[in-house]
């Protein structure tokens, strides 16, 4: 009798395909239901993984991408471990500049793929309002040789492809979708999957959230704050009025005693911005009441934030 061959999975099809949980002990009574779409489980653990397979792919398709080209990102880490891991597996260099401020687990997985790192020192090890934009301006800088391909994450609508992903694969898990609501750094994940949600239920509430310490959408004004992937200081230029119906700024210091508790409650290891989403969501679901649902996601793992204090604080 013959064995049939083991089924083998290519590394880029890890992308996708993420399970939904819905949360059972940090939601208040008499409030909608709340799931959590789990992204830690894409290979670098977080949905960046989906929006680098789509810029890098999408750029290939178009013919802007040729073999030998080396990729520049300004990135806090999350992006830079994706599109890191996406040009070790199709043979791509990668220059990524970055920052102390972010998790030296992420610069290390960058490294751990090959990326070339560049920093820019942080004095207070914290993110400013003009940290993102001076990276900004050194992946530029650096792109403008010949050889080198910018992603620009900040502008490029390549990443919305990536993104629509997370909102088809909700709408087959989730069939009611009331709300939706997500931090927003590049605003790439939330614009993607409200195009989704919001074409096949157009009422569907979508809410983009930042940190209050930093209330750049909802008054203008940029602020320093600790949670990283998000506030980046400027109005981020994918962000579309069209595809969302509130800005809400969120506490800090609520998003990661959420972040506590979700571990201790919920068994969900999930990093500083998922708890501010989760925050969020609790408000929506306490707005809108029992018998509706309320969506957001896990944008990663907390395993990415072990070294610093996020689980040590009280
Ligand atoms: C941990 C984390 N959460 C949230 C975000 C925000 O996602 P987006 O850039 O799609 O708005 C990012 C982006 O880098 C991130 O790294």
């Amino acid at each position: 009798m013959r064995v049939p061959p083991p089924s083998v999975t290519r590394s880029l099809e890890l992308i996708g395909n993420t399970p939904v949980v819905r949360l059972q002990h940090v939601v208040p009574r008499h409030c909608a239901q709340i799931f959590l779409k789990i992204e830690s489980t894409n290979p670098t653990g977080s949905y960046k993984d989906r929006m680098a397979k789509s810029m890098i792919e999408e750029a290939e398709r178009r013919g802007d991408l040729k073999p030998g080209t080396t990729i520049v990102e300004a990135t806090g880490g999350s992006t830079g471990s994706s599109l890191a891991f996406l040009c070790a597996v199709k043979g791509y260099r990668f220059h990524v500049v970055s920052s102390n401020a972010f998790a030296a687990e992420k610069l290390r997985t960058m490294a751990a793929f090959g990326a070339n790192l560049d920093l820019i020192h942080s004095p207070s090890g914290k993110i400013t309002p003009t940290l993102i934009p001076s990276m900004i301006r050194r992946a530029k800088e650096v792109s403008t040789s010949d050889g080198y391909y910018f992603t620009n994450q900040f502008e490029n609508h390549d990443a919305l492809v990536g993104y629509e992903t997370i909102g088809h694969e909700l709408v087959q898990q989730v069939p009611e979708i009331d709300a939706f609501c997500g931090a927003v750094g590049t605003a790439g994940m939330v614009m993607g999957v409200a195009r989704v949600l919001k074409a096949k239920r157009p009422e569907t509430h979508i809410s983009v959230l930042e940190p209050a310490s930093s209330p750049t959408i909802t008054q203008g004004r940029p602020g320093t704050h600790h949670v990283e992937g998000i506030g980046i200081g400027i109005i981020p230029p994918l962000l579309d009025r069209q595809l969302y119906d509130e800005a809400l700024a969120i506490s800090e210091n609520e998003g990661r005693s959420m972040c506590r508790r979700l571990a201790r409650e919920e068994g969900l290891l999930v990093g500083t911005s998922t708890g501010l989403n989760v925050v969020a969501a609790i408000e929506l679901a306490r707005k809108l009441g029992s018998g509706k649902t309320v969506v957001t996601v896990a944008a990663d793992t907390g395993l990415k934030y072990l070294r610093g204090n996020l689980f040590a604080d009280q």
